[in-house]
Parts: structure tokens; sequence; C-alpha cells
């Protein structure tokens, strides 16, 4: 619910995630393996194998899925959908908070048992764990096979290879060495593969890799690299490929997505570029960063009608002392006008966010501060998080993570009170009002309703009526929660 709202893991006051493994068997990091090649196209591999790809944490990651999918698929490889039916298992990770990266470890100790009955069963750590622990996920979990990051992944048919096939095709899998794909790679956009989506009414298409920003307490930089954008033209002709596909709703995707850049093109420009496509319902991203909130933006949300008038702008804190010590590159004011010159100019629009709590040296007074933002600008929704150190990023290196756990926890627990209050209380606002739903599917409770998102995206249910999946309707509200609108289609 929410918008991926920011790129990660989501704990909002609903729901979060995230993961681990190896022991050394005389172990080197970037890929002492044959280069990395450009898939061919068309079923070539000697050894076909079945994959599974589970996915943790973000959106980002879903749409790394699907391109690992795209790779295995073009050199002759099969997804599958179910574990039973796969001789590779491979975990697409998350490395924002130290949570994510202990689900992970947890979830790769029940693979290992699947080994047992299955001694030949690959397992694979990618994404950013991969990224982040590099070959001491073997130390943590010494029955992993394959360990890659972020940009490693055109390795993967020749990872699967070396892990199977090759001249030591009778060489069990346990006497193999494992393959390490960790090399950060500032030209690798995937931009020649085609990702393998799941059907449904919304694609994410990423425009963006990487993060050039440096926060002090995020880890993204490290494992995902430097930002780079993909060509316009191409972008612009994925989505018209899309809606042929039947697509009807895109949500752009990158680590700062509004500070895409390609040649002379602004993300304004890629707005309305991507709005224009014939067919294309709406138009969605995330998650942008507040310091490039550019009038060329502004002006495309505002005058796009495939737009949608939402924005997630995330505040991490409402202190400017705070904003520093984050390297935020914008002050609490500075934030404050943003948000007052967004309502001038796009008065209906819907606001969500994300907000750390306990950051170091984050007095009461500051958190306060952070507090008080949230109460005034009224955001639609919100994703809480308590600091949790990362190492290797700058404030792990200068700044000591003093605020107590229990005082995060303490902190957190009020904002989201807090919240929930603001999310219910806005959504009671919207009884008697009658909004455009873009119609998603089966609502999982009552099979009789359908679930869709609005402009602002809500969920809304409502008894299905003569609707279709994929149509927009228009629906009278009559009740709310704190996170869904209730109706019927007028
Ligand atoms: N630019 C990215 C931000 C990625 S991280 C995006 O567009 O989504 C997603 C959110 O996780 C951040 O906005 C921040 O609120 C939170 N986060 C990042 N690092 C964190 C850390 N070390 N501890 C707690 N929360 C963190
Ligand atoms: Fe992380 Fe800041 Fe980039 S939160 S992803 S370093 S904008």
């Amino acid at each position: 619910m929410g918008l991926p709202p920011s790129l990660h893991e989501h704990v909002n006051t609903m729901k979060n995630e995230t993961l681990f493994p190896l022991y050394n068997k005389g172990e080197q990091i970037d890929t002492p393996h044959p280069p990395p090649q450009k898939p061919q196209g068309g079923p070539q591999q000697a050894h076909a194998r079945r994959v599974y790809i589970e996915t943790y944490g973000c959106q980002m990651n879903v749409s790394d899925s699907e391109l690992m999918a795209g790779i295995l698929t073009q050199s002759g490889h099969q997804t599958v959908t179910h574990i039973d039916d796969a001789d590779v298992v491979l975990v697409n990770t998350c490395a924002i908070r130290e949570n994510a990266e202990t689900k992970v470890i947890n979830r790769l100790k029940h693979l290992n048992h699947r080994k047992r009955r299955q001694p030949e069963l690959i397992i694979g750590v990618c994404g950013c764990m991969a990224q982040h622990l590099r070959d001491r996920l073997l130390d943590a979990a010494p029955y992993v096979d394959l360990v890659m990051g972020p940009d490693a992944y055109r390795n993967l048919p020749v990872a699967l290879d070396s892990l199977t096939g090759g001249l030591e095709a009778h060489v069990s899998l346990k006497d193999r060495d494992p393959f390490l794909g960790l090399r950060l790679d500032k030209s690798e956009d995937y931009a020649d593969i085609a990702p393998i989506r799941k059907e449904g009414i919304r694609a994410w298409l990423t425009i963006q890799r990487g993060c050039d920003k440096m926060c002090t307490f995020c880890i993204v930089p490290f494992v995902r690299g430097r930002e780079r954008s993909l060509p316009l033209k191409l972008l612009v002709e994925d989505v018209e490929k899309l809606v042929d596909q039947g697509f009807k709703e895109v949500v752009l995707l990158g680590q700062t997505v509004n500070s895409y850049r390609d040649n002379g093109s602004n993300f304004g420009d890629l707005l309305y570029a991507v709005g224009e496509v014939n067919g294309l319902e709406r138009l969605r991203f995330t998650s942008p960063h507040p310091a490039d909130a550019t009038e060329s933006m502004i002006d495309a949300m505002a005058s796009s009608p495939t737009v949608c008038k939402h924005l997630h702008l995330p505040l991490q804190s409402g202190s400017t002392p705070v904003l520093e010590r984050m390297r935020r590159t914008y002050t609490a004011e500075e934030y404050r006008d943003l948000v007052m010159k967004l309502r001038e100019r796009i008065p209906d629009i819907a606001l969500s966010t994300d907000v750390i709590v306990g950051f170091c040296g984050e007095t009461e007074a500051e958190f306060m501060q952070t507090y008080q933002m949230m109460a005034d600008i009224r955001y639609d929704s919100a994703f809480m998080f308590k600091y949790s150190e990362r190492e290797g990023t700058l404030a792990h290196k200068a700044l000591p993570d003093d605020v107590p756990e229990a005082e995060k926890g303490e902190r957190l627990k009020q904002i989201i009170e807090l919240q929930e209050q603001i999310s219910a209380e806005i959504n009671t606002t919207a009884v008697g009002d009658t909004v455009a739903v873009l119609v998603e599917g089966e609502s999982r409770r009552e099979t009789d309703k359908y679930y869709g998102k609005t402009d602002g995206f809500k969920t809304a249910v409502f008894p299905k009526a003569d609707s279709q999946i994929g149509e927009v309707v228009n629906v009278r509200i009559h009740n709310t929660t704190a996170h869904t609108l209730i109706g019927q289609i007028v």
C-alpha cells in the first residue's frame, strides 16, 4: 500500500521486509570467471536450468528480478513460479537496515535444508546484501554457491554454467568454487535487456541506477554504485511496448528519480515525453529527492493529465542540524517551502514521505521538530524507520549511533501514532467524494469486490458491478479506514 513509498522495504504503518550466505573455498572477489557476455538471444544453453527468483526489499529489487528473469530466459534458462520445480534459487536481497539482512540469513538457513534432499540445488544471493557483505556472506552461509551484486547480472548464465557444466561436469556442486560477481560498473544500465514482468495493470520501469547523493546513513551508493540514467528515447519506446502488452500504469524508478539526465533532457522532459504515450492511463515515479524537485518536474506534474498528482517526498528529519548530519543537502525550511509551492501549484496533490528517527545525536528537541513537521504538513501516508547503522556508510565512520534503542522505539511509536491519526482524518474527508479508480484486482477478503488505486495512490474497495480490471471507474466513497476508501461505482 503506498507507492513503494520509497524505493525501500516499507515499514510504513503497515508492512516491511528484508535478507544473506558461504564459506571460503579459497575466495577471490571480482569474478575471475569469463568476462560479462551480452546474451545472444534464443535458447542455446547446454545446461538449461529452472530458476526460482525470490525478492526482498524495494521496488527496484522487484524490477531487478524481472531483469534477471530476462537475462536468464534470453540465454535459454527458464524461470519457475514454484520453488519445488527449481534447480536454482536466487534470493534478491536488501541491505538498507539490519533487520533486512537478518531476515535473509534466516531464509538462507531454511533454503539450506533443501540441499539435504537436493544436493545439486544452486543457492544464489543477489542484490544489495550480496554487494554489501561480499565474501563474508560465505562465512555466515557457507552453502551459498553464488554471490552477485546489482551490476553483475549479465554474468548469471556464465555463473550457472561454471557451477554446473563446463569440462568438469562430473564435479558435484559442493566441490566447486562459489561464483562471486561483485564488480560495480558505472557503464552497466542493462539497456538492451528485456525484463520479464508479471502480467498486471502496473509496470515498474527503471530509468536510473545507482545514487550519487551520499546521505550519511545510507548504504545504497555503496551497493548500487554511481548514478546513471537510461536514454530518454529508449524509455519512451519501452513505455510504448508496455502499453501494447496491456499495462495501464507505469511507475518510473530511480534512487533519486528526479535527478534523471539524458544529454540535454531532464526529468520533467521525460515525464512529458512518457506522459504522451498513447494509451497510457497513468504515470507515477518514485522516489524523488527534495533537492532536485525542479520547476520542470512540478510543471509536468501540474499539467500532464497522465502524471498522477501524488508525490513521495522523503523528509528523513524535520530538524536542520539533523538534516546536515545526514547530508541531505536541504534545510527543514527549504523542505517546508517546497511543500508549500507544490500545494500552490497542484492543490489536490497527495504527499507521502520517509522519516528516520533516532539518527546519530538526535536530541529530544530535534525529534520534536520532526514530529511537528509531520503534524504541520499532514502527509497522506508515511514510511517510518528507526535509524539502523550500516557498516561502511559515512555515519558509521564518523558519527556515534548514540540514541538508545528503547528511545528510538519510543520516538517511532509516537510518529506512527500521529501519522495513523492524520491518515485516518484525511481519508474521512473523502467521504461523499467521487474518485477515479483504476481497477487492479479482486479484493482478497471479499470476492464480490474489486480494489484499485486512486490518482493519489489510495486503495479503494468497491462492489464489482459491471467493471473490469484495467478500467478506470468512478467510485463514490461512503466509508473509510486509515488505509482504505470504501465505496460504490456510480
Ligand atoms: N533514494 C531512495 C532512498 C532509499 S532508502 C528512494 O528513493 O527510496 C529508503 C528509505 O529508507 C530512506 O528514504 C530512509 O528513510 C530509509 N533508510 C535508509 N537508510 C536507512 C538506515 N540506515 N536506517 C534507517 N532507515 C534508513
Ligand atoms: Fe540513499 Fe540518500 Fe541516495 S537515502 S539512495 S544516499 S538519496
